[in-house]
């Protein structure tokens, strides 16, 4: 009985910690102007984060914060998270569908790419 309680207790806060994996956090709405609320990009100067994995998306936000990393739009943007901003936009762009780019190889090829 004993055993079942605790088992049951333990599914519990697996789910509820695989709910909170996919929270959407309140600060996606300053991405989302550029990146797109699910990580797809807005346009092609933007990249897509949707899909990508969450220790990149993590790192690269980190690399813009200590200057590892340069970007005038970007270092700007990570100054203003926190490390538990960090962790929650990287788990939650990763956790949405990765959009497929497919090169418009005609175009590329007259514009001489
Ligand atoms: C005004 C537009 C804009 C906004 C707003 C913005 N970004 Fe970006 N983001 C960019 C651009 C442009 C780049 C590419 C910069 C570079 O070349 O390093 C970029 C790059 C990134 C990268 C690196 C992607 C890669 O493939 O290496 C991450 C991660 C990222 N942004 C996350 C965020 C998050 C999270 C937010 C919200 C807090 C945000 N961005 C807000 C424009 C924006």
């Amino acid at each position: 009985m004993k055993t079942r309680i605790v088992i049951a207790l333990g599914l519990g806060a697996i789910l509820s910690a695989h709910a909170e994996t996919a929270a959407k956090p309140d600060k996606v709405a300053v991405c989302a102007s550029c990146h797109g609320e699910t990580g797809a990009s807005i346009g092609p100067t933007f990249p897509n984060l949707a899909g990508q994995q969450a220790s990149y998306i993590e790192h690269a936000l980190n690399a813009y914060k200590s200057g590892e990393r340069k970007n005038p739009i970007m270092s700007g943007q990570a100054a203003a998270l926190s490390d538990a901003d960090v962790k929650a936009l990287a788990l939650w762009f990763s956790s949405q569908p990765a959009k497929v780019y497919v090169p418009d190889i005609e175009q590329n090829q007259s514009a001489g790419k």
